[in-house]
């Protein structure tokens, strides 16, 4: 084998990203809303946690219909997070911690309040009417079928013009065409308006999305059922790709920064679509495809879409891995059964953390935070109100972060914007901090074993047991570095041979002591032990 040169360290390749939902991470002035200063005031738990990077979800000014999602001034921060100064004082101190900054970026649509929309909704003749996307409806009423993701016709009537204006998400949210170089010209200032503030990247949100059918065709339908659309005229059109392309090289023109895009499939986990956004290195750094969160909890499963994943990433590409966001549930709640869900959830960690790509970690999962129950008086969620009671919506994954035992488990001193989780007394950071077999702990131990093992970082990905009876396996290799992972997902023992490696020395084990050695030959495996070898 041809010796590798070790890449340069690249942050967000070979560094570890925590996802932030401002609102819920950590309030400072007590109004019940996470903000920046409380961001700031715990970046040191960051650092020690050993991640590189954070990405916050949206800040900047918003009637806050979609929690940020809408965006009413790209250039403002909602004074709900705080100001201006505050965010070039996070960008500040985390510099200072080794910790980067992405801010999500939402291309697809603004909020109806955005100036730009007040302006194209004016009239007809309006020089803004094209940067978002009307049209005249036909006899029946809308343009044409298309479909929202929250439900409904994409396409509101404006009673003053008489025409209709297309949205992807709720109608407070229009979709900005895309077709139209005077509005790709305009969004592209105010992304550079962020780099030369000095963030180092963008999460960008529903990426393809952004262009929609010249012809406004017709979706068809899954099985000719309405309720299934198939977006075929609505997502990733030729020109999204092309539109990507012209953002990385905007984002190229600054030193170190990244662009990792949100793609979302109907069915949901499309790695191949995912990778096409990734254009070969002319396109983002990273796709999220979401593969793994959707798989249900077998060794098999995993191994087949991790697989397949990787086949899909091209050779100038990179993958990133992630096992929940702040649209879904909480990862430790799909694991099938009530119990063992640490353990699951330690197995899933040490996946995330070991696996070629960069790890996403969404905040509290790091200390396994679980699903919270919503009542609908609580419900904040746009989308939970709508489809009360056959779904409550995002907020379950949206509760506070729970620091410790104390008053609103140390989130606010005021009332929190949604409840704290009932189990917050028990599962902190506080208590998990003092156990050392906590899931915190776990993941600091991971993070810290990724930070300092090039094969980790960098290495080939090689599978040695592709999830037969439970069991995943496989070896990171940089060179001389190899690194073997062995996780059972199982609650039952098993015994394995590993053919391509004798043995192996311990550095991270659920169930072995460090620095111990081990014959792969035919060693039993403890029901979901996690053990990480140097071979
Ligand atoms: C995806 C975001 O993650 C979600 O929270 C939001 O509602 C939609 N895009 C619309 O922006």
């Amino acid at each position: 084998m041809e010796h590798q040169q070790p890449e340069p360290w690249i942050w967000w390749k070979h560094g570890v990203i925590y996802h932030i939902y401002p609102r819920s991470f950590m309030d400072s002035n007590g109004d019940g809303v996470g903000d920046i200063q409380g961001i700031i005031s715990k970046l040191n738990y960051l650092s020690d946690l050993g991640v590189d990077g954070i990405w916050l979800s949206p800040v900047f000014l918003s009637p806050m219909v979609d929690f940020g999602y809408d965006v009413s001034d790209y250039r403002e921060i909602d004074p709900v997070y705080g100001t201006m100064d505050d965010f070039k004082m996070l960008i500040d101190k985390a510099h200072g911690l080794g910790i980067r900054v992405i801010s999500d970026m939402i291309l697809n649509h603004t909020s109806d309040q955005h100036p730009w929309f007040l302006e194209s909704m004016a009239s007809k003749e309006n020089p803004k009417r094209n940067w978002y996307i009307w049209k005249d409806g036909n006899k029946s009423g809308p343009p044409n079928n298309w479909k929202t993701t929250v439900g409904g016709s994409a396409w509101e009537l404006d009673e003053t013009t008489g025409q209709y204006y297309c949205h992807s998400f709720f109608k407070e949210q229009p979709d900005l065409n895309w077709r139209n170089p005077a509005l790709s010209e305009a969004f592209f200032t105010e992304v550079k308006f962020w780099l030369d503030i000095g963030v180092d990247g963008f999460r960008l949100d529903v990426i393809n999305f952004i262009v929609k059918d010249k012809k406004f065709r017709n979706n068809p339908y899954f099985f000719g059922i309405p309720v299934f659309q198939r977006h075929i005229f609505t997502r990733n059109r030729p020109k999204s790709h092309k539109i990507v392309r012209e953002l990385r090289k905007l984002v190229d023109q600054y030193d170190n920064r990244v662009i990792v895009g949100e793609i979302y499939t109907l069915p949901p986990g499309n790695s191949k679509i995912a990778a096409s956004y990734l254009s070969n290195g002319s396109g983002m750094h990273m796709a999220f495809d979401f593969s793994l969160i959707f798989r249900h909890w077998s060794a098999r499963k995993y191994y087949e879409c991790i697989n397949d994943g990787y086949r899909y990433i091209p050779e100038k590409g990179w993958p990133c891995n992630v096992l929940s966001n702040h649209d879904l549930f909480r990862s430790i709640d799909r694991f099938p059964w009530r119990h063992n869900k640490v353990e699951k959830a330690k197995v899933a960690a040490a996946l995330l953390l070991t696996l070629k790509g960069t790890p996403f970690i969404y905040y509290g999962e790091e200390i396994g935070m679980r699903n919270a129950k919503i009542k609908y008086r609580d419900i904040q969620d746009p989308l939970g109100k709508r489809f009360w009671p056959f779904f409550s919506g995002r907020d379950k994954a949206r509760t506070p972060m729970q620091w410790n035992s104390g008053k609103n488990t140390g989130f606010t001193a005021g009332n929190p914007w949604l409840p704290v989780n009932a189990d917050a007394l028990k599962r902190n950071v506080e208590n998990q901090e003092k156990d050392k077999n906590s899931i915190l702990n776990f993941y600091r131990m991971l993070i810290k074993i990724h930070k300092s093992h090039i094969a980790l970082q960098q290495g080939r990905w090689v599978p040695l047991i592709a999830g037969q009876h439970g069991i995943l396996a496989f070896a990171r290799i940089h060179n001389e570095e190899r690194i073997v992972v062995v996780l059972n997902f199982t609650g039952r023992k098993k015994r394995i041979f590993l053919a391509e490696h004798n043995f192996g020395c311990v550095l991270f084990s659920t169930h072995r002591k460090y620095e111990e050695i081990f014959y792969f030959q035919n060693l039993w495996i403890f029901p979901f032990e996690v053990s990480v070898y140097k071979a």
